[in-house]
């Protein structure tokens, strides 16, 4: 049996942050992964080249059955000291759209970065562990693996949700939260496209066709890109709402987010011989326009080409409010198998939101994706995995 201070299972944004920090604080660090190498998600992420932050970080932008869970830690590793880790090492970035922060080059010089700061707090990293056991007694917790045994007084687990299982990722948290008798908040699919049946089949012949949206579901509104897919809608909006929408409620989407209510009836008094269908054109692809301005026009009042000097004003009204409020009624999700990140999770009443040691079981700690914390999309997830594996890390 080794003996170590702490051992983090799991090694990807969180487990790492964690074992980093901690060795630096003088910690002796174990950190085990049954993946091939560490940091698989780090590297697939942002296209590739890690979206690491966001600099508009704030405890609204995350969900969570408690809403004010992730305030303290993200109020002590903040965006602004990840990305004075990132310059130290002299990683080159810039900000794309939204306050998010994106490596230059490749999202290999953060895994690197971070592996470079375990080994500088003298952590070692072992890859292609499976976890067969782990227990506890007398303080000490005893993990088993397919290569050997290990123990420490503290263990944090750092192996993420289940989105992306051809990635590695597994619901192992959970079980282990249950195993220490923790509730697990119902995990779901979030940052997820939305799968549309029924009468919204129709939109999916538009796959391929994206446009600057206003999406809404569940109270919350981002505007951003939608894209329709051939199983149903994606695209950064449609993302974003997709973690706030349940099953059986409507998506809403404002196709017109530049046009006041009144647009079309001012169109209609500047050029009364103008088709609904051609001004749609100007505002959006092609293929887009075609399909509402025939959609809207299904009632058999109008035609798609009627000049809209023959539609009568409210008829007009009536059309320009659904083209600013289109219901979607998605049937849902394309599963944990797509989704960017799992909403859900290690419950926050579990943990203090201090140290994210449970409170129950002294010694065992949650970081990362793990927790029922959620972040929106646009690095909000990975500001979150810092935070928590550096919060717990300053208590090990
Ligand atoms: P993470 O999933 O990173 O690490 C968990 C580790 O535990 C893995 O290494 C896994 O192999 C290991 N593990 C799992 N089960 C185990 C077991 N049974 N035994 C041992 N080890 C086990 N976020 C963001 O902020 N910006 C972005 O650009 C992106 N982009 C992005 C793209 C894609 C395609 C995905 C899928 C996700 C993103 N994300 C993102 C989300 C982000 O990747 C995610 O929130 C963090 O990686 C979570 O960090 P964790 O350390 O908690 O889990």
């Amino acid at each position: 049996m080794e003996r170590y201070d702490a051992i983090v299972l799991g090694a990807g944004a969180a487990g790492l942050m964690c074992a980093a920090e901690a060795g630096l604080r003088g910690r002796r660090v174990l950190v085990i992964d049954h993946a091939e190498r560490a940091g698989k998600k780090i590297l697939i992420s942002g296209g590739g080249r890690c979206n690491f932050t966001n600099i508009g970080t704030v405890p609204e932008r995350f969900l969570s059955a408690n809403p004010h869970f992730a305030r303290s830690a993200l109020s002590r590793y903040t965006p602004a000291d990840f990305l004075a880790l990132v310059e130290r090492y002299g990683i080159a970035w810039h900000e794309k759209t939204l306050g998010q922060l994106f490596c230059d080059g490749s999202a290999k010089q953060i895994v690197a970065m971070l592996l470079e700061e375990v080994e500088r707090g003298g952590g070692t990293v072992v890859c292609g562990h499976g976890v067969t056991d782990v227990s506890h007694a007398d303080g000490q917790f005893a993990v088993t693996t397919t290569q050997g045994r290990f123990s420490a007084p503290a263990l944090v687990i750092a192996t993420g949700g289940p989105s992306i299982p051809r990635m590695g990722a597994t619901g192992f948290a959970y079980d282990l939260a249950r195993q220490f008798g923790l509730k697990v908040v119902e995990p779901r699919p979030a940052l997820v496209p939305l799968t549309l049946g029924g009468d919204d089949v129709l939109f999916r012949e538009l796959s391929g066709v994206s446009a600057e949206v206003v999406a809404s579901a569940g109270g919350a509104s981002f505007r951003e890109a939608a894209l329709f897919t051939h199983r149903g809608l994606s695209g950064p909006a449609i993302l974003q709402v997709s973690s706030f929408w349940r099953h059986g409620a409507p998506v809403a989407v404002d196709f017109l987010p530049d046009r006041s209510a009144e647009w079309l009836l001012d169109a209609k008094r500047a050029s009364p011989q103008a088709t609904l269908r051609a001004l749609l054109r100007d505002v959006m692809p092609d293929r887009l326009a075609n399909v509402l301005a025939e959609r809207v026009g299904q009632s058999g009042v109008f035609a798609p080409n009627d000049p809209l000097g023959r539609i009568a004003d409210a008829t007009l009204r009536d059309a320009g409010g659904q083209l600013a409020a289109w219901r979607f009624h998605p049937n849902g999700t394309e599963g944990f198998a797509k989704a960017e990140v799992t909403a859900g999770g290690i419950s926050t009443a579990e943990l203090s939101s201090k140290t994210m040691e449970a409170k129950r079981v002294p010694g065992l700690y949650v970081v990362g994706e793990a927790v029922d914390v959620t972040g929106w999309l646009g690095g909000y997830n990975f500001q979150w995995a810092w935070s928590s594996g550096w919060a717990a890390a300053q208590a090990i």
